[in-house]
Protein backbone atom coordinates (compact mmCIF):
# COMPACT_ATOMS: atom_id res chain seq x y z
CA UNK A 1 0.00 0.00 0.00
CA UNK A 2 1.34 3.35 -1.00
CA UNK A 3 2.79 5.50 2.00
CA UNK A 4 0.74 8.49 3.23
CA UNK A 5 2.41 12.29 3.33
CA UNK A 6 3.77 12.61 6.46
CA UNK A 7 6.50 15.82 6.87
CA UNK A 8 8.93 16.04 8.61
CA UNK A 9 7.10 17.75 11.49
CA UNK A 10 5.31 14.86 11.77
CA UNK A 11 1.85 16.49 9.69
CA UNK A 12 -0.28 14.09 8.09
CA UNK A 13 -0.99 15.89 4.36
CA UNK A 14 -4.59 15.32 3.54
CA UNK A 15 -5.75 18.24 1.97
CA UNK A 16 -4.59 19.04 -1.89
CA UNK A 17 -5.67 22.37 -3.16
CA UNK A 18 -5.56 22.26 -6.71
CA UNK A 19 -6.06 25.41 -8.81
CA UNK A 20 -7.05 24.47 -12.26
CA UNK A 21 -6.43 28.38 -13.77
CA UNK A 22 -4.93 31.26 -12.77
CA UNK A 23 -7.51 33.48 -14.29
CA UNK A 24 -10.09 35.29 -12.94
CA UNK A 25 -13.16 37.29 -14.21
CA UNK A 26 -12.28 39.59 -11.05
CA UNK A 27 -9.72 41.43 -10.14
CA UNK A 28 -9.95 41.75 -6.26
CA UNK A 29 -7.09 44.58 -5.56
CA UNK A 30 -5.82 42.46 -2.49
CA UNK A 31 -5.30 39.47 -5.00
CA UNK A 32 -3.99 40.86 -8.70
CA UNK A 33 -3.11 43.74 -10.33
CA UNK A 34 -5.06 45.30 -13.13
CA UNK A 35 -3.22 44.20 -15.57
CA UNK A 36 -1.90 41.15 -15.02
CA UNK A 37 -0.39 38.60 -17.57
CA UNK A 38 -1.73 35.28 -17.75
CA UNK A 39 -0.31 31.84 -17.92
CA UNK A 40 -0.04 30.89 -21.85
CA UNK A 41 -2.30 27.58 -22.26
CA UNK A 42 0.31 25.26 -23.31
CA UNK A 43 1.78 25.50 -19.58
CA UNK A 44 -1.36 24.79 -18.49
CA UNK A 45 -2.05 20.50 -17.50
CA UNK A 46 -4.50 19.33 -19.39
CA UNK A 47 -7.67 17.90 -18.11
CA UNK A 48 -6.01 14.28 -18.09
CA UNK A 49 -3.64 15.67 -16.80
CA UNK A 50 -5.03 16.93 -13.69
CA UNK A 51 -7.29 13.88 -13.05
CA UNK A 52 -3.95 11.41 -12.82
CA UNK A 53 -2.71 14.02 -11.13
CA UNK A 54 -5.47 14.13 -8.41
CA UNK A 55 -5.80 9.66 -8.73
CA UNK A 56 -2.12 9.74 -7.47
CA UNK A 57 -2.56 12.31 -4.58
CA UNK A 58 -5.73 10.18 -3.58
CA UNK A 59 -3.32 7.23 -3.57
CA UNK A 60 -1.49 8.56 -1.34
CA UNK A 61 -3.76 9.40 1.09
CA UNK A 62 -5.61 12.98 0.13
CA UNK A 63 -9.10 12.56 1.32
CA UNK A 64 -9.69 16.35 0.82
CA UNK A 65 -9.45 18.22 -2.62
CA UNK A 66 -10.04 21.54 -3.34
CA UNK A 67 -10.70 22.98 -6.95
CA UNK A 68 -9.23 26.62 -7.18
CA UNK A 69 -8.11 29.31 -9.36
CA UNK A 70 -7.59 32.01 -10.49
CA UNK A 71 -11.55 31.46 -10.71
CA UNK A 72 -11.94 27.74 -11.15
CA UNK A 73 -15.56 28.30 -13.15
CA UNK A 74 -13.56 30.31 -15.72
CA UNK A 75 -11.70 26.97 -17.41
CA UNK A 76 -14.18 25.84 -20.07
CA UNK A 77 -14.09 21.76 -18.87
CA UNK A 78 -13.69 22.33 -15.65
CA UNK A 79 -17.02 20.52 -14.74
CA UNK A 80 -15.51 17.20 -16.77
CA UNK A 81 -13.26 17.25 -14.30
CA UNK A 82 -15.61 18.18 -10.91
CA UNK A 83 -17.99 15.08 -12.45
CA UNK A 84 -14.74 12.58 -12.95
CA UNK A 85 -13.29 13.66 -9.44
CA UNK A 86 -16.70 13.03 -8.19
CA UNK A 87 -16.84 9.62 -8.77
CA UNK A 88 -13.78 9.16 -6.31
CA UNK A 89 -16.10 10.49 -3.53
CA UNK A 90 -16.40 7.63 -1.14
CA UNK A 91 -13.93 6.08 -3.11
CA UNK A 92 -10.73 7.55 -1.41
CA UNK A 93 -11.89 10.63 -1.62
CA UNK A 94 -14.21 12.06 1.48
CA UNK A 95 -15.04 15.65 0.06
CA UNK A 96 -14.44 17.08 -3.16
CA UNK A 97 -15.31 21.12 -2.84
CA UNK A 98 -14.68 24.62 -4.90
CA UNK A 99 -13.92 28.25 -3.80
CA UNK A 100 -14.95 30.51 -6.28
CA UNK A 101 -16.05 33.94 -6.81
CA UNK A 102 -19.86 32.52 -7.44
CA UNK A 103 -20.08 35.02 -10.88
CA UNK A 104 -20.74 31.68 -12.93
CA UNK A 105 -22.51 30.00 -10.06
CA UNK A 106 -25.79 30.36 -11.82
CA UNK A 107 -24.86 28.28 -14.52
CA UNK A 108 -23.03 25.63 -12.87
CA UNK A 109 -24.57 25.16 -9.03
CA UNK A 110 -26.75 22.44 -10.24
CA UNK A 111 -24.09 20.12 -12.41
CA UNK A 112 -21.59 20.65 -9.49
CA UNK A 113 -24.22 19.69 -7.02
CA UNK A 114 -24.99 16.77 -9.36
CA UNK A 115 -21.48 15.73 -9.82
CA UNK A 116 -21.30 15.23 -5.93
CA UNK A 117 -20.17 18.15 -4.52
CA UNK A 118 -21.82 19.23 -1.14
CA UNK A 119 -20.42 22.71 0.04
CA UNK A 120 -18.65 25.32 -1.57
CA UNK A 121 -16.80 28.55 -0.47
CA UNK A 122 -17.69 31.37 -1.95
CA UNK A 123 -15.43 34.84 -2.11
CA UNK A 124 -17.00 37.68 -0.56
CA UNK A 125 -15.58 40.65 0.94
CA UNK A 126 -19.45 43.24 0.80
CA UNK A 127 -22.85 43.60 -0.18
CA UNK A 128 -22.56 47.23 -1.23
CA UNK A 129 -22.76 47.23 -5.27
CA UNK A 130 -20.28 50.42 -5.73
CA UNK A 131 -17.55 49.02 -2.35
CA UNK A 132 -18.11 45.52 -4.82
CA UNK A 133 -17.48 47.34 -7.85
CA UNK A 134 -14.38 49.33 -6.56
CA UNK A 135 -12.94 46.46 -4.48
CA UNK A 136 -13.27 43.71 -7.02
CA UNK A 137 -12.89 46.08 -10.01
CA UNK A 138 -15.84 44.60 -11.96
CA UNK A 139 -19.91 45.94 -11.29
CA UNK A 140 -20.31 42.21 -10.63
CA UNK A 141 -22.30 41.61 -7.42
CA UNK A 142 -25.26 40.59 -9.36
CA UNK A 143 -24.18 38.09 -10.61
CA UNK A 144 -22.56 36.59 -7.23
CA UNK A 145 -26.09 37.03 -5.62
CA UNK A 146 -27.65 34.86 -8.54
CA UNK A 147 -25.30 32.85 -8.06
CA UNK A 148 -25.31 32.32 -4.21
CA UNK A 149 -29.26 31.93 -4.85
CA UNK A 150 -28.62 29.13 -7.52
CA UNK A 151 -25.96 27.06 -4.77
CA UNK A 152 -28.61 27.23 -2.41
CA UNK A 153 -31.61 26.11 -4.55
CA UNK A 154 -28.84 23.25 -5.73
CA UNK A 155 -28.46 22.00 -2.52
CA UNK A 156 -25.05 23.24 -2.06
CA UNK A 157 -23.81 24.01 1.78
CA UNK A 158 -22.03 27.93 1.21
CA UNK A 159 -19.13 29.48 2.96
CA UNK A 160 -18.72 32.68 2.70
CA UNK A 161 -14.94 33.82 2.65
CA UNK A 162 -14.28 37.83 3.68
CA UNK A 163 -11.31 39.04 3.56
CA UNK A 164 -11.33 41.76 6.52
CA UNK A 165 -10.20 45.56 5.07
CA UNK A 166 -9.56 48.74 6.99
CA UNK A 167 -11.37 51.02 5.60
CA UNK A 168 -13.15 49.28 3.08
CA UNK A 169 -15.62 46.71 3.98
CA UNK A 170 -14.76 47.09 7.64
CA UNK A 171 -17.86 48.75 9.11
CA UNK A 172 -19.76 46.14 7.55
CA UNK A 173 -18.71 43.19 9.05
CA UNK A 174 -21.67 42.36 11.46
CA UNK A 175 -23.92 43.19 8.69
CA UNK A 176 -22.32 40.82 6.55
CA UNK A 177 -22.45 38.53 9.56
CA UNK A 178 -26.23 38.60 9.87
CA UNK A 179 -27.18 38.28 6.23
CA UNK A 180 -24.94 35.38 5.77
CA UNK A 181 -26.61 33.66 8.90
CA UNK A 182 -30.14 34.47 7.54
CA UNK A 183 -28.95 32.98 4.26
CA UNK A 184 -28.09 29.97 6.32
CA UNK A 185 -24.46 30.37 4.95
CA UNK A 186 -21.51 30.29 7.44
CA UNK A 187 -19.17 33.12 6.89
CA UNK A 188 -15.71 33.41 7.78
CA UNK A 189 -13.46 36.42 7.91
CA UNK A 190 -9.66 36.26 6.48
CA UNK A 191 -6.41 38.68 7.38
CA UNK A 192 -5.38 40.05 4.04
CA UNK A 193 -1.67 38.07 2.95
CA UNK A 194 1.19 39.82 1.25
CA UNK A 195 1.33 37.71 -1.80
CA UNK A 196 2.46 39.53 -4.82
CA UNK A 197 2.68 43.31 -5.86
CA UNK A 198 -0.82 45.00 -6.41
CA UNK A 199 -1.44 48.40 -7.02
CA UNK A 200 -2.04 49.33 -3.26
CA UNK A 201 -0.33 49.12 -0.09
CA UNK A 202 -1.58 45.95 2.20
CA UNK A 203 -0.72 47.35 4.76
CA UNK A 204 -3.27 50.45 4.36
CA UNK A 205 -5.99 48.09 4.16
CA UNK A 206 -4.55 45.23 7.29
CA UNK A 207 -7.42 44.54 9.00
CA UNK A 208 -5.97 42.47 12.18
CA UNK A 209 -8.63 39.76 13.24
CA UNK A 210 -7.97 40.11 16.49
CA UNK A 211 -9.49 43.53 16.80
CA UNK A 212 -12.36 42.34 14.84
CA UNK A 213 -12.93 39.87 17.76
CA UNK A 214 -12.76 42.35 19.82
CA UNK A 215 -15.56 44.49 18.68
CA UNK A 216 -18.00 41.26 17.25
CA UNK A 217 -17.44 40.17 21.19
CA UNK A 218 -18.91 43.77 22.14
CA UNK A 219 -21.75 42.99 19.97
CA UNK A 220 -22.74 39.46 20.34
CA UNK A 221 -21.81 36.81 22.50
CA UNK A 222 -19.23 34.10 21.03
CA UNK A 223 -18.43 30.68 21.80
CA UNK A 224 -15.54 28.74 20.91
CA UNK A 225 -17.19 25.87 18.37
CA UNK A 226 -15.61 22.26 18.00
CA UNK A 227 -17.22 22.52 13.99
CA UNK A 228 -13.96 21.68 12.19
CA UNK A 229 -13.52 21.77 8.17
CA UNK A 230 -10.24 21.13 7.83
CA UNK A 231 -8.72 24.27 6.70
CA UNK A 232 -7.22 26.77 8.62
CA UNK A 233 -10.37 28.64 10.22
CA UNK A 234 -11.18 28.33 13.89
CA UNK A 235 -14.73 28.69 14.31
CA UNK A 236 -17.49 30.15 16.57
CA UNK A 237 -20.78 30.02 17.24
CA UNK A 238 -22.97 33.22 17.28
CA UNK A 239 -25.92 33.19 19.88
CA UNK A 240 -27.85 36.07 18.53
CA UNK A 241 -27.54 35.08 14.46
CA UNK A 242 -27.68 31.44 15.38
CA UNK A 243 -24.65 30.81 12.94
CA UNK A 244 -21.45 29.85 12.98
CA UNK A 245 -17.67 32.54 12.05
CA UNK A 246 -14.53 30.99 11.54
CA UNK A 247 -11.32 33.20 11.41
CA UNK A 248 -8.51 32.29 9.40
CA UNK A 249 -5.40 34.54 11.49
CA UNK A 250 -2.38 33.87 9.29
CA UNK A 251 -0.84 36.94 10.77
CA UNK A 252 -2.44 37.27 14.49
CA UNK A 253 -2.64 33.29 15.43
CA UNK A 254 -0.35 31.05 13.54
CA UNK A 255 -2.03 27.94 12.84
CA UNK A 256 0.67 26.27 10.91
CA UNK A 257 1.34 23.43 13.77
CA UNK A 258 -2.07 21.75 12.34
CA UNK A 259 -1.11 21.89 9.21
CA UNK A 260 -2.43 19.50 6.74
CA UNK A 261 -2.47 21.11 3.27
CA UNK A 262 -0.59 21.38 -0.19
CA UNK A 263 -1.51 23.28 -3.08
CA UNK A 264 -0.70 22.53 -6.67
CA UNK A 265 -0.44 25.44 -9.31
CA UNK A 266 -2.13 25.19 -12.72
CA UNK A 267 1.37 24.10 -14.32
CA UNK A 268 1.83 21.09 -11.81
CA UNK A 269 4.01 22.63 -9.52
CA UNK A 270 3.46 21.77 -6.15
CA UNK A 271 4.09 24.47 -3.46
CA UNK A 272 4.77 23.11 -0.38
CA UNK A 273 3.80 26.20 2.25
CA UNK A 274 1.60 28.91 1.12
CA UNK A 275 4.08 31.26 2.78
CA UNK A 276 7.18 29.96 0.76
CA UNK A 277 8.93 29.28 -2.35
CA UNK A 278 9.77 25.67 -1.89
CA UNK A 279 8.03 23.98 -4.91
CA UNK A 280 8.35 20.52 -6.91
CA UNK A 281 7.42 20.29 -10.57
CA UNK A 282 4.76 17.32 -10.75
CA UNK A 283 4.54 18.46 -14.25
CA UNK A 284 7.97 16.87 -14.92
CA UNK A 285 7.15 14.08 -13.25
CA UNK A 286 3.80 13.75 -14.92
CA UNK A 287 5.48 13.94 -18.54
CA UNK A 288 8.11 11.52 -17.85
CA UNK A 289 9.40 8.17 -18.77
CA UNK A 290 7.69 6.57 -15.46
CA UNK A 291 4.89 9.01 -14.31
CA UNK A 292 3.53 6.65 -11.24
CA UNK A 293 7.05 6.15 -9.96
CA UNK A 294 8.58 10.28 -10.53
CA UNK A 295 5.22 11.53 -9.04
CA UNK A 296 5.80 9.32 -6.23
CA UNK A 297 9.22 10.63 -5.55
CA UNK A 298 8.05 14.11 -6.06
CA UNK A 299 5.20 13.34 -3.49
CA UNK A 300 8.52 11.89 -1.36
CA UNK A 301 10.31 14.92 -1.88
CA UNK A 302 7.75 17.72 -0.85
CA UNK A 303 7.28 16.21 2.80
CA UNK A 304 11.19 16.78 3.05
CA UNK A 305 10.59 20.20 2.09
CA UNK A 306 8.07 21.43 3.87
CA UNK A 307 8.77 24.14 6.11
CA UNK A 308 7.30 24.35 9.71
CA UNK A 309 5.61 27.79 9.58
CA UNK A 310 5.20 30.47 6.93
CA UNK A 311 6.75 34.18 7.68
CA UNK A 312 4.04 36.17 6.73
CA UNK A 313 4.27 40.10 8.03
CA UNK A 314 2.84 42.99 7.12
CA UNK A 315 4.84 45.28 9.90
CA UNK A 316 5.45 48.50 7.75
CA UNK A 317 4.02 50.86 5.22
CA UNK A 318 5.33 49.91 2.02
CA UNK A 319 6.96 46.48 2.77
CA UNK A 320 7.85 44.24 -0.34
CA UNK A 321 4.94 41.60 -0.53
CA UNK A 322 6.51 38.48 1.32
CA UNK A 323 6.21 36.15 -1.88
CA UNK A 324 6.45 37.75 -5.12
CA UNK A 325 3.47 35.05 -6.11
CA UNK A 326 0.27 36.16 -6.26
CA UNK A 327 -2.42 34.11 -4.69
CA UNK A 328 -4.04 33.26 -7.79
CA UNK A 329 -1.07 31.30 -8.61
CA UNK A 330 -1.37 28.94 -6.22
CA UNK A 331 -5.52 29.51 -5.22
CA UNK A 332 -4.13 30.23 -1.57
P1 LIG B 1 -12.59 24.85 4.43
O1 LIG B 1 -12.53 23.50 3.83
O2 LIG B 1 -13.97 25.40 4.42
O3 LIG B 1 -11.92 24.93 5.76
O4 LIG B 1 -11.81 25.81 3.44
P2 LIG B 1 -10.37 26.51 3.45
O5 LIG B 1 -10.36 27.64 4.40
O6 LIG B 1 -9.35 25.48 3.62
O7 LIG B 1 -10.31 27.02 1.94
P3 LIG B 1 -10.60 28.41 1.24
O8 LIG B 1 -10.25 28.22 -0.19
O9 LIG B 1 -11.96 28.87 1.54
O10 LIG B 1 -9.55 29.39 1.86
C1 LIG B 1 -9.87 30.43 2.74
C2 LIG B 1 -8.63 31.26 2.98
O11 LIG B 1 -7.71 30.51 3.72
C3 LIG B 1 -7.92 31.72 1.71
O12 LIG B 1 -7.52 33.05 1.84
C4 LIG B 1 -6.71 30.82 1.67
O13 LIG B 1 -5.63 31.46 1.05
C5 LIG B 1 -6.46 30.65 3.14
N1 LIG B 1 -5.70 29.43 3.39
C6 LIG B 1 -6.06 28.16 3.08
N2 LIG B 1 -5.10 27.31 3.45
C7 LIG B 1 -4.11 28.06 3.98
C8 LIG B 1 -2.85 27.77 4.54
O14 LIG B 1 -2.42 26.65 4.61
N3 LIG B 1 -2.11 28.81 5.00
C9 LIG B 1 -2.55 30.08 4.95
N4 LIG B 1 -1.76 31.03 5.43
N5 LIG B 1 -3.73 30.41 4.41
C10 LIG B 1 -4.49 29.41 3.95
N1 LIG C 1 -4.83 37.66 1.27
C1 LIG C 1 -5.86 36.96 1.83
N2 LIG C 1 -6.81 36.34 1.11
C2 LIG C 1 -6.73 36.46 -0.22
N3 LIG C 1 -7.52 35.96 -1.17
C3 LIG C 1 -7.01 36.33 -2.36
N4 LIG C 1 -5.90 37.07 -2.20
C4 LIG C 1 -5.70 37.17 -0.86
C5 LIG C 1 -4.73 37.80 -0.06
N5 LIG C 1 -3.71 38.46 -0.60
C6 LIG C 1 -8.70 35.16 -0.87
C7 LIG C 1 -9.87 35.35 -1.77
C8 LIG C 1 -10.55 33.99 -1.70
C9 LIG C 1 -9.50 33.04 -1.19
C10 LIG C 1 -9.22 31.86 -2.04
O1 LIG C 1 -8.34 33.80 -1.02
O2 LIG C 1 -10.73 36.34 -1.34
O3 LIG C 1 -11.64 33.97 -0.81
FE1 LIG D 1 0.66 25.23 6.31
FE2 LIG D 1 2.29 27.04 5.28
FE3 LIG D 1 -0.35 27.44 5.44
FE4 LIG D 1 1.19 27.48 7.61
S1 LIG D 1 1.21 28.91 5.88
S2 LIG D 1 -0.78 26.50 7.44
S3 LIG D 1 2.64 25.83 7.11
S4 LIG D 1 0.72 25.92 4.20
Amino acid sequence: KPAPLIDQFARRITYLRLSVTDRCDLRCAYCMPERQTFLPKAEVLSLEELYKLSLGFIDRGITKLRLTGGEPLVRRDVVDLIQALGRKVGDGLEELTLTTNATRLAQFADPIAAAGVKRINVSLDTLDRATFAKLARRDSLPQVLEGLAAAKAAGLKVKINTVALKGLNEGEIPDLIAWAHGQGFDLTLIEVMPLGEVEEDRFDHYLPLSAVRDDLDKRWTLTPSGHRTGGPARYFDIAETGGRIGLITPLTNNFCDGCNRIRVTTTGQLYACLGGNEQVDLRAALRSADPDAALDAALDLAMKIKPARHSFAIDRPGSAPALARHMSMTGG
